[in-house]
């Protein structure tokens, strides 16, 4: 399954959208990487990048979700740990595993990252958006509120 950024994928906050294309293009190249024979170090270090990027991506995507009054954080970061458990394993089965082992993770870690990213996204943290939405309408009403009282306040507008 290829994998590519759609603007259908946007919630609409700067940080976290620039985290999932960033996550994509990891996988994007796990997938090239893996799909021959492998040069395992890179493998390796790709696979610890993604580990890496997912791990602040969660934390910032919780913190955020915390902002907007998302619901349900607690089973959306149940999520999140269980694919940085997964990714662990991962890791772990590549280190000590024997060449076979390694294969046979290689032969279906590309794709099924792939569509965890997908799924992540469209079942999931696509529901941020209508709260991220509302976020930003509140802030932007609130801007222009204070605007109009200074602009309108006699001892400093005009
Ligand atoms: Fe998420
Ligand atoms: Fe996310």
């Amino acid at each position: 399954m290829a994998i590519a950024w759609d603007d259908s994928f946007a919630i609409g906050d700067d940080e976290i959208d620039a985290d999932h294309r960033a996550m994509m293009a990891l996988i994007g190249r796990l997938q090239t990487i893996t799909s021959g024979l492998g040069d395992g170090e890179a493998i390796v270090s790709a696979i610890s990048q993604l580990r890496d990027l997912c791990f602040g991506h969660f934390l910032r995507e919780e913190a955020l979700q915390h902002r907007i009054g998302f619901p349900d954080i607690e089973a959306h970061r149940l999520g999140h740990q269980m694919l940085l458990k997964r990714l662990d394993a991962v890791l772990s089965h590549f280190a000590v595993g024997c060449d076979q082992i390694r294969a046979g993770i290689l032969r279906t870690l590309g794709d099924s990252l792939a569509t965890w990213m997908v799924f992540h996204i469209t079942r999931g943290d696509i529901e941020m958006r209508p709260y991220v939405e509302a976020t930003s309408r509140r802030r932007r009403g609130a801007s222009s509120r204070r605007r109009s009282v200074t602009d309108h306040h006699p001892l400093i507008g005009a």
